[in-house]
């Protein structure tokens, strides 16, 4: 073999990847054993090869792509960073050097790295998607949808670059060109369960949900028992107001995986909406569990427990959550109500303090402040917390209305409260003559089980379990229903079933006596007449009634409370004020002689 022959020689083998040096044959060697799965001996001959010959560029670029595979990025870059020391033209060690340096979470040299290769090999669809997912990665939009769009020009038919330019678009609100990429991808590869979420989620987006929902349910066909997708489907559904499908959904998700705390903590959610709030404390604890360091979970389940009169438990979960993530402003805020007591509004002003430190943008933790300041006497504070409460356009805050309106009309007793517990407990003390206790409004029955536990005689429910049957502002009729499921109650509750203008009229014809206490909870003007129009005779001085809707609603003035007044006004009854509760939007009254 001449020089010439012997130099030929080499350089085929260098390209077959063997060492000319007698190492020789090792990458082969190696390759079979990467064939197999066997990692480390392949990596073990390649680190050799190396070693002996540091200069062998298949070598290192099989290095490289070795310690990619094992998840040894750094390693990986080194290796292909060798390789293009070696060959600096080489567009594929460009390329995998690109790959390394975006798993190593370098995405800008990464986004460099790929540029380079591109100078090579401008017509390199892959690179140009890889880029566009660096680019993503950074933020970049425009240069990532520029990549992804060169990449489908390459080659219409690369799947991913249809999908990866919808979620581009997507981050950047072109929602319908989005929906018509991902359209595009799953046309390539109708059995893609990924296109057909990403195409939901675009679809909810844009607010269309009967869409989301159906393409959502075609990405289960393709992925059954996909806790995600189906969690996907009950936001959906939740969305587009349909509660109890929500709930069937992120209770099937939950089936097929008990652990997937986001299925708990929507479930959570839309059983708190429903109105299931001790369910819905349960979901809010499992997804707690599932995913501790979830501090939205702890509040939510603190909210439920409040919901449910059980204080001190949503005190724990309001703490938990300001544990996990001490400038979580809701928690904060939450936790004022829990801890708020007229009497020593101390440590209510502290943690709302906290809380407007953490968002002073949180606007209700202002207002809470300003009124505990008011209330301790501090009036330079408290004017100082109420010019933080913003004003709409007529210059008009409803929480700051009813708020002036509540201080204005307090009597020497009048007590404020955070929680409906507490308010709920005060009134019910509060009544101390002989007669009935009722209820109106009691849908799944939170508020009814914690009046009847302290009630010896017999509460009465009355509610036609179908929803406002009429709209309320915002609130469109039915809201509200239990869809003609009746609550679990105690024994010494009877339910009386129907509309108000229905079941008065048996009522008041078959019980004598006057009300002792009646808790009104059915948010509209109209029902709140009807009951008292037709209980004026049964109320009497010593009647006390605890309105759950009277105050700190953007429409309080139209409901309840202007009900209560034209009935004030029609049957000449003197009244006081026993107890505000802002927070809860509660109050209660106690007829006057
Ligand atoms: C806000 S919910 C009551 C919540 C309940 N107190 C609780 O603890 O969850 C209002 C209820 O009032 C009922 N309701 C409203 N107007 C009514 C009317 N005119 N006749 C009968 N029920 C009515 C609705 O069916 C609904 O269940």
């Amino acid at each position: 073999m001449n020089r010439q022959e012997r130099r030929r020689h080499e350089k085929r083998a260098r390209r077959a990847g063997r060492n000319p040096r007698n190492v020789a044959n090792s990458p082969a060697v190696a390759a079979r054993h990467f064939e197999k799965g066997e990692l480390a001996e392949a990596a073990e001959i390649v680190r050799r090869v190396v070693r002996a010959t540091p200069k062998h560029f298949d070598a290192l670029q099989f290095h490289g792509v070795m310690a990619a595979r094992r998840g040894h990025a750094d390693d990986a870059v080194d290796a292909f960073r060798a390789a293009l020391a070696v060959r600096p033209q080489d567009a594929g060690a460009r390329y995998n050097l690109a790959n390394a340096l975006g798993a190593a979470g370098q995405p800008d040299a990464a986004e460099q790295s790929y540029l380079g290769a591109l100078e090579i090999t401008p017509n390199d669809a892959d690179i140009h998607i890889n880029l566009g997912a660096v680019q993503r990665e950074l933020g970049h939009f425009n240069d990532a949808i520029a990549s992804f769009r060169r990449a489908i020009a390459l080659n219409p038919k690369l799947v991913w670059a249809h999908n990866n330019l919808g979620l581009a678009l997507q981050e950047s609100d072109a929602l319908d060109e989005a929906v018509g990429c991902f359209e595009r991808a799953i046309a390539l590869a109708p059995k893609s369960a990924e296109f057909r979420v990403n195409l939901a989620r675009a679809l909810m987006r844009r607010d269309r949900l009967e869409d989301a929902i159906a393409a959502y349910r075609q990405a289960m066909e393709y992925a059954p028992g996909d806790a995600r997708i189906r969690t996907g489907l009950g936001r959906a559904l939740r969305d587009n107001n349909d509660l109890v499908g929500a709930i069937a959904a992120f209770e099937g998700a939950i089936r097929d995986d008990p652990r997937h705390a986001p299925a708990h903590y929507s479930l959570g959610s839309a059983l708190s909406a429903y109105g299931k709030f001790a369910e819905a404390a349960d979901a809010f604890q499992a997804a707690a569990t599932h995913d501790p360091d979830d501090a939205r979970a702890c509040n939510n389940l603190g909210v439920a427990l409040l919901d449910l009169g059980r204080d001190d438990e949503a005190e724990a979960a309001f703490r938990q959550a300001i544990d996990i993530n001490p400038k979580h402003a809701p928690a904060h805020y939450n936790l004022h109500a829990a801890l708020f007591r007229d009497d020593d509004l101390g440590p209510a002003i502290d943690t709302l303090k906290c809380a407007v430190a953490a968002d002073p943008d949180h606007d209700r933790a202002w207002f809470f402040l300003a009124m505990c300041q008011e209330q301790q006497g501090d009036r330079d504070a408290a004017a100082a917390s109420f010019e933080k409460v913003p004003l709409d356009d007529n210059g008009y805050n409803y929480w700051l209305d009813s708020w002036d309106y509540a201080y204005r009309n307090m009597g020497p007793a009048t007590r404020v409260f955070g929680s409906t517990a507490r308010i709920l407990a005060h009134a019910q003390a509060a009544a101390s003559i002989d007669g009935l206790t009722l209820e109106f409004g009691v849908r799944f029955g939170t508020s009814i089980r914690q009046i009847a536990s302290r009630t010896d005689g017999i509460v009465h429910g009355f509610d036609s379990f179908q929803g406002l049957p009429e709209s309320w502002h915002e609130n469109p009729t039915g809201d509200y229903t239990t869809h003609g499921e009746m609550p679990a109650v105690p024994g010494n509750v009877e339910l009386h079933v129907g509309l108000f203008d229905d079941t008065l009229p048996p009522f008041v014809a078959a019980h004598d006596g006057p009300i002792r206490f009646m808790n009104v909870d059915c948010d509209i003007h109209s029902a709140t007449k009807t009951i008292l129009d037709r209980l004026h005779t049964r109320i009497i001085p010593g009647t006390v009634i605890l309105f759950d809707e009277y105050i700190c609603n953007p429409y309080w003035r139209e409901d309840e409370y202007k009900a209560f007044q034209e009935a004030v006004a029609t049957h000449g009854w003197r009244y006081e004020y026993l107890a505000f509760c802002p927070f809860t939007r509660q109050t209660t009254i106690r007829i006057l002689p």
